[in-house]
């Protein structure tokens, strides 16, 4: 921990991070040294800092929810184990993806829970459902009571992810592609893809975490690294939807030729 504070001076991180707080114009900015697209182990230093944060805020009983994605699921990685028992409960935000199921929300949720000592709560609700379909899965008990517990989240941790990127993974059809591409869409997180200027340009219809609700999350967490990110997460921030920013250097000297 040591070296790591030292190499965190040395390369003026502290300086970088206070200068994108005020440039993105949001609470908090954490940066890691390296880019996660330059060396995969970033990612796991992501991670832990962005666990290291979260352990500074987490109450015994606090409800965290979390989305899925590759760095997310860092963050549960990073975590150390607790031995003692908790009231914590962890909820994902979003449904499957459609993608490889380590890295969806639901599995990320049983991994942290379980490292806190906590439970968790399941969402098996597809990514690319319709609307009206959503609309009466919402009724059922079972995703009732996890979309209620969602709603009283005091933490959320979320990626953020480029709208060309997350378009393809999530294999959404062409009309939708084109859409986004017309309108200008730079980033995707927790279902909704935003322009240059934080402005939503669609909604994916299977979102039971709505930006309406997350005005009563308390900590908005954002967790997102690499070069060619840096628009997206610039975004993101433009929409008002994060506090804190976990980001490594890539990103961090791409963001500030924008801002
Ligand atoms: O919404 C954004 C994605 O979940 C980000 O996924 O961390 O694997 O790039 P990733």
């Amino acid at each position: 921990e040591n070296l790591k504070d030292f190499i965190h001076e040395l390369k003026g991180l502290n300086n970088i991070e206070s200068l994108l707080k005020d440039k993105l114009g949001i609470e908090k900015v954490i940066v890691v040294p390296g880019d996660v697209e330059q060396d995969p182990m970033i990612k796991k230093e992501l991670g832990k800092s962005a666990a290291n944060y979260l352990k500074t805020i987490i109450n015994y009983d606090s409800i965290i929810a979390l989305t899925g994605g590759s760095t997310v699921l860092e963050v549960a990685n990073g975590m150390p184990q607790l031995y003692s028992k908790s009231n914590i409960v962890v909820v994902p935000a979003r449904g499957g993806l459609g993608r490889e199921v380590e890295k969806q929300a639901n599995t990320i949720a049983s991994i942290l829970a379980k490292k806190l000592g906590g439970t968790y709560k399941m969402l098996h609700v597809p990514d690319n459902l319709g609307k009206e379909t959503v609309k009466s899965l919402i009724k059922e008990p079972d995703i009732k009571d996890v979309v209620e517990t969602l709603k009283k989240a005091d933490i959320l941790i979320f990626g953020i992810g480029r709208a060309d990127v997350m378009a393809e993974r999530r294999n959404l059809p062409q009309d939708i592609r084109d859409f986004l591409e017309k309108n200008n869409a730079t980033a995707e997180a927790l279902g909704y893809y935003f322009d240059k200027e934080g402005k939503v340009v669609y909604a994916t219809p299977s979102i039971f975490l709505t930006l309406e609700d997350l005005k009563f999350v308390k900590n908005l967490i954002a967790v997102s690294g690499g070069k060619g990110k840096a628009e997206a997460i610039v975004s993101t921030c433009r929409s008002g939807n994060v506090q804190v920013l976990v980001t490594d250097e890539g990103a961090s000297f791409e963001i500030l030729k924008i801002v």
